[in-house]
């Protein structure tokens, strides 16, 4: 089977953000999965060159426009290629197989009556190069999309006669759910073209940075709409109206697009499809979007983060993976730095990353290295028959376009690999000579990490190649099938050490971004949000921070200056300690069961140094000892080797 992927166009009115990164990331990860399944797949992006929000943005920028479009377009695709984005191919709207393609369709749909020419008359807004009725603008005079001032604008035009449309395209939807992915987008659609349409003004006069008018009209005067000119992209780069070489690949599977382009996509695009007598795509896909502080991030906001930035920080794979698992598809979701590095240090690192390093620590401790699958099956029947499950879940998510999900059952694989482990304890296995049950506990978490590479390579392709390379198989086609499709077991063989995959990040490392952060409430309500999910997810058998919260409690090293125990109590004990210059407090401990005051002078002790000074037994404390305590009494916590007081522990 063929299958045709494609991400918006991008405006080349300023650099990418992560916006657009994470509709790329979405098409991408959706292109490797179908090579993975054996598809044949052609995945399209590209940039949006024309219009006169480009030219002003050139003029603003003192450039030629074709000048300036060739520099952002640049930053695009050179992004990609960073990024290592699979596509096939990169369209240009200034391409000249693109403006030709334009051209034959204009003219197509002129010769089925579906344009006309008429006189327009309405309220234009240019940042979204769409006109406005009246009932619709805020205060009769702002855009309802982006708050910014309409201009009146009266001009010849050419229409298209979109209205002819509605009821084929009311049928269309209705016979077909998926067409509007999520489908509970596919109502507010609906409702709209049931309002009615208005026919559609698919040329402009105003201004002459757009696809010419096909010469045969005689009528230069008009460039083509800009919506017109990048819809037809997702055929022109298949050879529409010029050489035809890949139009086998219509109709697209699925056009990526953002909930704010999807009326486009929905109405518009499907009725210039049938006016030219092509089918329709199988699914338009809409996301929703990155916010920062709540509002939506967009170039001409100004509000962005930079996809360069948070991938030099936190590595581009990370950063894949933390987008496609924290937002549901179709719902907004702001952007935190706290969020990413929650999930890189406990889902990539703790989950996966130990895994793999622990299989590595114990086959070489057991088997130098060697896995052998030969007695899975025999002790661990179980564990094969949840991770079938699991792998066998896996393709509905996929093609429900729910990878949050898809990777949220996808990790239930390493839950079941260190389970596997705590139970059957390879370990004690050895020791009691039960080798061969030991080294089948192994291998089976060896196949589950094997098997969980595969699926997780379209999220994170270069990652779980290392992964593949540490256990001796390539990621591919064949593997996919063998291993996941057909349920096999890695064939003998010798694990190689790899470098840890996903060092733990300690702190933020964008400190422009975080400061951001900090000051939005937006972000603590989520961050407290979050707390309550990694409550229910039992992890550890522990209520999981996040490490800003950890970072919350300013821990320090003290020193005891003095001791004395705290008349008429069995246990408190008043110290005086020096958490460095200035600054030394007065501290009631209940340790004198475990400590007498004349053992703790010049002692060192680890001190909670911003708790809210209280009073035990009328007398002031203004900080905590860290303490552990067992049947056998009470143990301080110090530092291994003397430090400065007031030394920062963390
Ligand atoms: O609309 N969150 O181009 P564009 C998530 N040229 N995704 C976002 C986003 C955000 N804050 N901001 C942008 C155009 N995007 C037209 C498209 S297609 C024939 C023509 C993503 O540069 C999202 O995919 O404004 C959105 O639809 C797209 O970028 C808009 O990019
Ligand atoms: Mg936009």
């Amino acid at each position: 089977m063929s299958k045709y992927i494609t991400t918006p166009i991008y405006y080349v009115n300023g650099e990418a953000h992560i916006g657009h990164a994470y509709t790329t990331f979405i098409a991408d990860t959706t292109a490797r999965y179908e090579r993975l399944k054996g598809n044949k797949t052609l995945f399209l992006t590209g940039t949006d060159e024309h219009g006169q929000k480009i030219e002003e943005s050139a003029q603003k920028n003192a450039k030629p426009t074709q000048e300036f479009a060739d520099e952002i377009s640049a930053t695009f695709k050179n992004l990609w290629d960073e990024f290592e984005i699979s596509y096939s191919k990169f369209i240009r709207t200034t391409d000249k197989d693109h403006m030709v393609g334009v051209q034959k369709a204009f003219v197509k749909m002129l010769e089925k009556d579906d344009i006309y020419k008429d006189f327009y008359e309405g309220h234009y807004c240019v940042s979204c190069e769409t006109f406005f009725p009246e009932t619709q603008l805020v205060d009769g005079e702002f855009c309802p999309d982006c708050g910014r001032t309409t201009s009146i604008v009266k001009e010849e035009s050419y229409f298209f006669r979109l209205s002819k449309y509605e009821d084929k395209l009311l049928q269309h939807y209705k016979e077909n759910p998926d067409f509007i992915m999520p489908r509970s987008r596919a109502n507010e659609i609906t409702n709209f073209v049931k309002g009615g349409l208005h026919d559609l003004s698919v040329t402009r006069t105003s201004f002459t940075w757009g696809v010419k008018m096909p010469k045969s009209l005689h009528d230069d005067k008009h460039v083509i709409y800009v919506w017109l000119d990048a819809l037809l992209n997702y055929i022109t780069a298949l050879g529409y109206g010029d050489d035809e070489a890949d139009m086998n690949f219509w109709p697209a599977s699925t056009h990526f697009v953002g909930k704010d382009i999807l009326r486009f996509h929905a109405i518009y695009w499907p009725a210039f499809l049938m006016s030219l007598d092509l089918p329709l795509p199988k699914t338009i896909g809409a996301h929703g979007w990155w916010t920062r502080d709540g509002e939506k991030m967009s170039k001409s906001k100004g509000n962005v983060v930079s996809p360069k930035e948070v991938s030099d920080a936190y590595g581009v794979e990370n950063l894949r993976y933390f987008m496609l698992r924290e937002v549901p598809f179709g719902q907004d979701g702001d952007f935190s730095q706290r969020a990413l590095i929650d999930r890189i240090n406990s889902e990539l690192s703790n989950d996966l990353g130990n895994l793999l390093n622990r299989i590595i620590g114990m086959s070489g401790k057991y088997s130098a290295y060697e896995i052998d699958s030969t007695d899975v099956a025999k002790y661990h029947t179980q564990e094969l028959d949840a991770i079938d499950k699991v792998l066998d879940s896996l393709d509905h998510y996929m093609s429900e376009i729910q990878i949050h999900r898809y990777l949220e059952e996808l990790w239930k694989l390493f839950s079941i690999g260190n389970a596997a482990i705590t139970e059957h304890e390879p370990w004690v296995k050895i020791k009691d000579n039960e080798t061969d049950k030991a080294l089948a506990t192994v291998a089976l978490v060896a196949n589950i990490l094997a098997k969980a590479a595969i699926m997780l390579s379209p999220i994170m392709p270069k990652t779980t190649t290392t992964i593949a390379n540490a256990l001796n198989f390539e990621i591919n086609n064949k593997s996919y099938n063998e291993l996941v499709v057909n349920k096999k077991l890695l064939k003998l063989f010798n694990i190689k050490k790899v470098p840890p995959l996903f060092p733990r990040v300690e702190a933020p490392l964008m400190q422009e971004v975080l400061q951001a952060e900090a000051n939005s409430s937006k972000v603590e309500k989520k961050s407290s949000k979050k707390k309550e999910k990694f409550e229910s997810a039992a992890n550890f058998g522990e209520n999981l921070i996040e490490i800003g919260d950890f970072f919350e409690t300013s821990l320090k090293v003290g020193t005891v200056l003095e001791a004395e125990n705290v008349p008429k109590s069995k246990k408190l004990l008043k110290l005086k300690v020096s958490l460095g210059v200035n600054d030394t407090r007065q501290i009631v401990a209940g340790i004198r069961e475990s400590y007498s005051a004349e053992s703790l002078v010049e002692t060192q002790v680890c001190v909670v140094a911003n708790l809210k000074p209280t009073k035990l037994m009328g007398i002031m404390s203004e900080g905590m000892l860290l303490a552990a305590k067992d049947e056998d009494g009470l143990s301080l916590i110090r530092p291994e080797k003397p430090k400065k007081a007031g030394t920062l522990i963390g």
